[in-house]
């Protein structure tokens, strides 16, 4: 059975994905939407400095950041990111209005020839376990399930106060193909 697939929107070709500098941080917060992770993205643009993180967006032009996703080269959690051969990838996500044209997938390749390039072997992420659409499309990548991840965490909101995070995931894993 040979299945037709309809042709990719004409400004999925006119997407840049490319590195987040300081300047993009405020589009970073989608309009407001985002805002409460105003001093969270201040900290990891920080880490990505340094380069122990690496930020990802995608850019169509006239229309600004349309999609952004994060790697984490190490934390204090190895098995999420160890600096070496484990990168964790989170943040990712793609405006509502270019949802489902391939943009992700597009961005999720480059991620992942980055870090080969950077010698890493593995990718983590963690999904929502109520998010069975994004689990499909990183299987669909070659992630698969490897733990359970209670999710529990906080931040301190853009006011300086501390929000209390509860996202039971799946924690999904891929050994890059580096030859
Ligand atoms: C998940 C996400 C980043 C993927 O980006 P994308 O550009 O829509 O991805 P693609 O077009 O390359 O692939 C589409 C696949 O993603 C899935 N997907 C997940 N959430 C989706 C959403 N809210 N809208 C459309 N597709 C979605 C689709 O089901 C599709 O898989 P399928 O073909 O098996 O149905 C994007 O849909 C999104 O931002 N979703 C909301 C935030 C989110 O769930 N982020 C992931 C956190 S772990």
């Amino acid at each position: 059975m040979t299945i037709t697939l309809p042709p990719p929107p004409t400004w999925l070709h006119q997407v840049i994905i490319r590195n987040v500098t300081q300047a993009d941080l405020i589009a970073l917060e989608w309009e407001g939407e985002f805002q409460h992770f105003r001093r969270m993205y201040a900290d990891i643009f920080e880490h990505a400095r340094k380069g122990t993180s690496v930020l990802w967006l995608a850019e169509l032009p006239e229309k600004g950041v349309i999609g952004q996703v994060f790697i984490q080269l190490n934390s204090n959690r190895p098995e999420l990111a160890d600096g070496v051969l484990r990168a964790y990838l989170y943040g990712f996500r793609i405006k509502p209005a270019y949802r489902g044209c391939g943009l992700g997938t597009q961005m999720m390749h480059i991620v992942e020839k980055d870090l080969v390039k950077r010698g890493f072997h593995y990718v983590t992420l963690n999904v929502g376990r109520d998010n069975p659409d994004a689990r499909r499309l990183y299987e669909r990548l070659g992630y698969t399930v490897i733990a359970a991840e209670p999710g529990i965490w906080s931040y301190i909101d853009d006011r300086g106060e501390r929000r209390d995070v509860n996202e039971p995931a799946w924690r999904m894993q891929k050994q890059l193909r580096t030859t």
